[in-house]
């Protein structure tokens, strides 16, 4: 049995996917991942909060069954997306007596993704309450953090945040609580990056609906439990905030090299002005470390050669996630190679629509690099150097 109980009453009853390596069939995965469910007994009802991956159905079924659950009276859910959501029809078939209390949206594509008829529900708006007898539930509205109708649910008594997706990590751990710092901050990070970056604004805009509520735990749906909610909560503050710091991201793919002597040079030419820079090869690169970079950087700067009379289609690929996942930089420049025409600059910069960043004097050389292309190198350099400086001098102080 792989239950375990985070306070009297309350149980991890979720799954471990040590083997997953890609969620979403898009986002890398390095470390698998868990997913939580949580059983909790009152003195007169009892609830499950949020189930798993369909492909751990087992495993959930298996510890409900070792706690010797044979009556539920409520299932929660407090997103819909399949990871938590997959295993709801099973566990409805195994506890038909069971409503299922989630919120009108999360109730609409839940009959649509898993085909759960109407009569199973309780619908729950902001701030109502569920009680067990000696435990309450408050239910929490907290849109996009990751769906349109994710919401958190709070147990009062013990004061735990059951947030599904938000604040989670994608690590398979065999720990029900945090243990390694470090570890989990990495794992968080690239979650953050992956998963809610997009949504950035929308954390920040809600999140005094956390404040002034006394936190012990903060039990999400992915990775460890955290038992000192500060560690995820003033990463979010950090991560979510205006600050950007003085670094230069520069995704390139390089054919014939010409591209990849320009990045280098761009390279040396930030170093030597006290910029940090990460180049990333995008034909080596796993993606999702370009995403955890993207959490903090000032400035990206994408290098690719002309293909067909475009950028290169890794750069494409690249570049469209990057436009996606919405970072916070500030800044964005071009840097490519080409050989006899097409629109390179126009066709990466049309692709950076979502990004509220200012586009830097394009770097194009015909061929390989001349003198002229690497004066304008330096001349980007210098450009970034001053720019980051200013951010700098004019910091945006913290807002949450
Ligand atoms: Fe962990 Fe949005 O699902």
């Amino acid at each position: 049995m792989l239950s375990r109980e985070i306070v009297k009453n309350v149980y991890w009853v979720g799954a471990i996917d040590w083997d997953r390596r890609l969620f979403d069939e898009l986002i890398p995965l390095p470390d698998g991942t868990t997913y939580n469910a949580y059983y909790l007994k009152g003195r007169e009802k009892n609830a499950l909060i949020d189930t798993v991956d369909p492909v751990k159905e087992n495993d959930l079924m298996e510890n409900l069954t070792q706690l010797g659950v044979e009556k539920l009276d409520y299932l929660i859910c407090n997103h819909a997306e399949q990871d938590h959501s997959g295993s709801i029809p099973a566990v409805l078939a195994r506890y038909p007596e069971a409503k299922l209390v989630t919120n009108s949206k999360c109730k609409t594509m839940l009959m649509e993704l898993l085909l759960v008829p109407e009569e199973k529900f309780q619908l729950v708006n902001e701030g109502e309450t569920l009680s067990l007898g000696d435990k309450t539930l408050e239910f929490i509205i907290f849109p996009w953090v990751h769906w349109p109708e994710t919401m958190l649910t709070y147990l009062r008594e013990d004061k735990i945040l059951f947030p599904c997706d938000l604040f989670g990590s994608h690590l398979a751990t065999s720990d029900l609580f945090m243990t390694d710092p470090g570890r989990t901050y990495e794992s968080a990070k690239r979650y953050y990056a992956e998963i809610m970056m997009p949504f950035r604004n929308n954390i920040k805009t809600q999140w005094s609906k956390l404040e002034g509520r006394e936190i012990k735990y903060i039990a999400c749906s992915h990775g460890p439990v955290y038992d000192k909610p500060e560690f995820i909560m003033n990463a979010y503050r950090d991560w979510t905030s205006e600050t950007v710091k003085n670094e230069v991201l520069i995704p390139y793919v390089s054919m014939h090299a010409s591209v990849s002597k320009m990045v280098a040079h761009l390279t040396a030419a930030l170093i030597r002005r006290g910029v940090k820079v990460i180049p990333f090869n995008l034909t080596k690169t796993d993606l999702g470390e370009l995403a955890i970079a993207m959490v903090d950087a000032a400035t990206i700067v994408v290098g690719s050669p002309m293909v067909l009379a475009g950028p290169h289609p890794q750069i494409a690929y690249g570049v469209s996630l990057v436009n996606a996942l919405r970072p916070k930089l500030k800044y964005a420049g071009i840097i490519g190679s080409f050989g006899w025409g097409g629109k390179l600059t126009e066709t990466i910069a049309g692709m950076l629509g979502n990004l509220k960043v200012e586009l830097l004097e394009p770097v194009i050389a015909k061929g390989h690099p001349k003198k002229s292309d690497y004066q304008a190198l330096e001349q980007m350099a210098e450009t970034i150097f001053q720019k980051h400086r200013n951010l700098e001098a004019n910091k945006i102080p913290q807002t949450i």
